[in-house]
């Protein structure tokens, strides 16, 4: 085994601006955190990484089991926030929806709203919904009272670094996340 070392960076945002309400484009709706959808937000968070870097930095995301774990402890976290937990789905068919976008919120012990693994699945991207997905946690991040939120990113994720940029979210650190990866 190697020690391989990911640059990452953190990125904050403040919540005390007025956030615009995010729209989803045509098909596409919002659903709520409910306990029952904790196995939907793993499954759509498994298919939105398995083929992406953060796999490589987090190999739990490359693997559906790793994605359940993942979620039941995102979910036991004491900072868990519902209203910052969210799922995109599509409507394919009557009453059919294909759950295509995750995100999940926590209140750290510092009082920011910390994203977790924003996940689009590949077939929807490029539609903005990344986008609305990422404000609709902010705005549940406001609701709840936080006035900051924060995210870490891999430096080579250069599509989401811009998407952050783009909604207001800023550097403010660099991190090394250290992964043991098999020699070959
Ligand atoms: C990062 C990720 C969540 C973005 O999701 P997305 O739905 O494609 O995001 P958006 O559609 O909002 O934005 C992506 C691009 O589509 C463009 N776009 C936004 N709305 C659009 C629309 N209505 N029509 C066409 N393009 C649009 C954006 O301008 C953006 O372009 P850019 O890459 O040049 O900045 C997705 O690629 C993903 O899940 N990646 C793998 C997991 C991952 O790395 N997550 C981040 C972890 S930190």
């Amino acid at each position: 085994m190697v020690l391989t070392y990911f640059k990452r960076f953190r990125m904050e945002l403040s919540l005390t601006a007025a956030l615009a309400e995010p729209r989803l484009p045509l098909g596409y709706r919002f659903v709520a955190w409910d306990t029952s959808l904790l196995a939907v937000h793993a499954e759509t968070k498994y298919h939105s990484f398995r083929t992406e870097i953060d796999a490589n930095v987090f190999p739990c995301l490359g693997d559906a089991d790793g994605c359940y774990r993942l979620m039941k402890e995102i979910v036991r976290k004491e900072g868990f926030l519902p209203a910052a937990t969210w799922l995109v789905a599509y409507e394919v068919g009557n009453r059919q929806w294909d759950y295509c976008g995750t995100v999940q919120g926590i209140r750290d012990r510092s009082g920011y709203g910390a994203v977790q693994n924003l996940g689009i699945t590949p077939e929807h991207r490029g539609r903005g919904l990344g986008s609305c997905l990422l404000m609709q946690a902010m705005c549940g991040f406001r609701r709840v009272g936080l006035s900051r939120a924060f995210l870490e990113v891999t430096a080579q994720n250069e599509g989401a670094i811009r998407l952050y940029r783009r909604l207001g979210f800023r550097k403010s650190r660099t991190v090394f996340k250290a992964v043991e990866v098999a020699y070959s």
